[in-house]
């Protein structure tokens, strides 16, 4: 299970969203794993609670980026602050009811034992950014922004063959930019 400090931290910022539905989605979150679950299997936050503390670092990293001097304040000052917290803390929404844990052998000390060890089981094949749209839109509505920015917060990782429409979309919304930034920093500087 997450901290509870976390728990709290996500649950006080989502429900400052005021939209129809809101109330769903926090029903349908505390339900899910999404509290317990990994960032991911091996990589960064792979361990209990690691996507919601992951979750909290982007929304904090984008907030950062909206309320800082320079390029990026100028460029995300008017961007609705609803909006930085429906995409900080919802990007990767896509990733509840995605991992489950299975048991490894593992040599410890000259003995094999049984280790559990995270594994990917995706029962909503419907691609990355994109699931975590529709979940999210099956609760509230997003705007168009919201909406490109979460689609697209893998940045070019999203896959090689996406790289011209991705730099389409940054083009008509910074704000996938700035999502992808935070999204890397927190889990290449703060995650590492
Ligand atoms: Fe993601």
């Amino acid at each position: 299970m997450g901290t509870e400090e976390n728990r709290q931290k996500f649950e006080r910022n989502l429900m400052r969203v005021e939209r129809d539905g809101i109330d769903r989605l926090m029903e349908f979150i505390r339900k899910s794993d999404f509290y317990t679950a990994p960032a991911s299997t091996k990589y960064h936050g792979a361990y209990e609670g690691g996507l919601l503390a992951h979750s909290i670092n982007v929304y904090e990293n984008l907030h950062g980026k909206k309320y800082a001097a320079g390029l990026w304040g100028a460029e995300l000052k008017d961007v609705p602050d609803e909006s930085i917290i429906v995409v900080g803390l919802l990007h990767d929404i896509c990733k509840t009811y995605y991992y489950t844990t299975e048991m490894r052998n593992r040599k410890i000390d000259g003995r094999w034992e049984q280790v559990p060890f995270y594994t990917v089981d995706d029962k909503i094949p419907y691609g990355h950014g994109e699931k975590s749209v529709m979940m999210v839109e099956e609760y509230i509505k997003l705007t168009p922004q919201e909406r490109y920015a979460i689609r697209w917060h893998m940045g070019p990782y999203s896959g090689m063959n996406d790289w011209s429409t991705y730099a389409e979309a940054m083009k008509k919304y910074p704000l996938c930019l700035a999502t992808f930034e935070a999204d890397m920093e927190a889990t290449y500087i703060l995650e590492r």
